[in-house]
């Protein structure tokens, strides 16, 4: 039996790739976004319970968000969760403020916040027609205000953006059965994370789809960790 379909961005590789796996595994019909669609997907990973539909999305690009959301409407009426997982940290690490070129706060902005705020708007129609729709920001400790360490001044002012979004439509939706939370992964190991990172995609994947499935409305305007706990992170 089908858990019911979910999107996520940013599937080509990290946590995004992982997660498709786990979902595709769990019995849920993916819609996997990507930039580039390999076309290999689809066969290599589907079973009888589960299908993956993929799409090509550079969730950065207005144009392209229409022109995906225009064809997934040809095979989908209703989405049940979104994961806006496509994410970018262009700074090298620790890099000192005096040091920070304009091109980054632009990348970090234009894929982590506005990438995500143009896929929700696309994708909200489709959700609206879930008994359960769950929007599902991956966000990140590096987002805290409350708790600010470290340099990554792109990466983490556009994380706490993102958060602000999600918090505003967690509001917004509420009365509409929409569940809005933010969830961090956790430090994983990905090109994003590194080598040094102590978790492991796959496994990180399993406690975050978990988390997605038994997600409920109470738990809307949350900063959840990949267990579904609201006190490891702050805003
Ligand atoms: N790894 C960590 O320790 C960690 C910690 C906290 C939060 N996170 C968050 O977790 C999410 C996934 O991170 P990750 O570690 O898996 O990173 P990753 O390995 O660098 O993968 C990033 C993914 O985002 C995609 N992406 C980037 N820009 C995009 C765009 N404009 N349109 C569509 N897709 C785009 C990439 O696609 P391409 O292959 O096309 O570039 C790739 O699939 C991110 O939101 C990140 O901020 C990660």
């Amino acid at each position: 039996m089908s858990r019911g379909t979910i999107l996520i961005t940013g599937t080509s590789r990290g946590i995004g790739a992982s997660l498709l796996d786990i979902c595709l595994g769990q019995g849920w019909n993916v819609i996997a976004c990507q930039r580039k669609v390999k076309g290999e997907i689809g066969t290599l990973r589907s079973n009888c319970d589960s299908s993956c539909h993929e799409i090509e999305l550079d969730v950065s690009r207005e144009d392209l968000v229409q022109k995906a959301f225009r064809s997934i409407a040809q095979s989908f009426s209703r989405i049940d969760v979104l994961v806006n997982n496509a994410g970018v940290f262009p700074e090298p690490t620790d890099t000192p403020f005096e040091s920070l070129k304009p091109s980054w706060f632009h990348e970090a902005f234009s894929v982590n916040l506005l990438g995500t705020a143009m896929v929700t708007q696309a994708c909200l129609p489709f959700l609206k027609k879930s008994s359960n729709g769950r929007i599902v920001n991956i966000s990140s400790g590096a987002s805290s205000i409350t708790k600010r360490e470290g340099r990554r001044y792109c990466y983490g002012a556009s994380k706490a953006a993102q958060n602000h979004m999600t918090r505003g439509l967690a509001n917004e939706f509420f009365d509409q059965n929409l569940t809005v939370v933010a969830l961090s992964p956790g430090w994983v190991s990905t090109d994003m994370g590194g080598s040094q990172a102590d978790l492991d995609s796959k496994e990180v994947a399993t406690q975050m789809e978990k988390t997605i499935r038994q997600l409920t409305l109470q738990q809307s305007g949350q900063f959840l960790d990949r267990f579904g706990q609201s006190d490891t992170y702050l805003w």
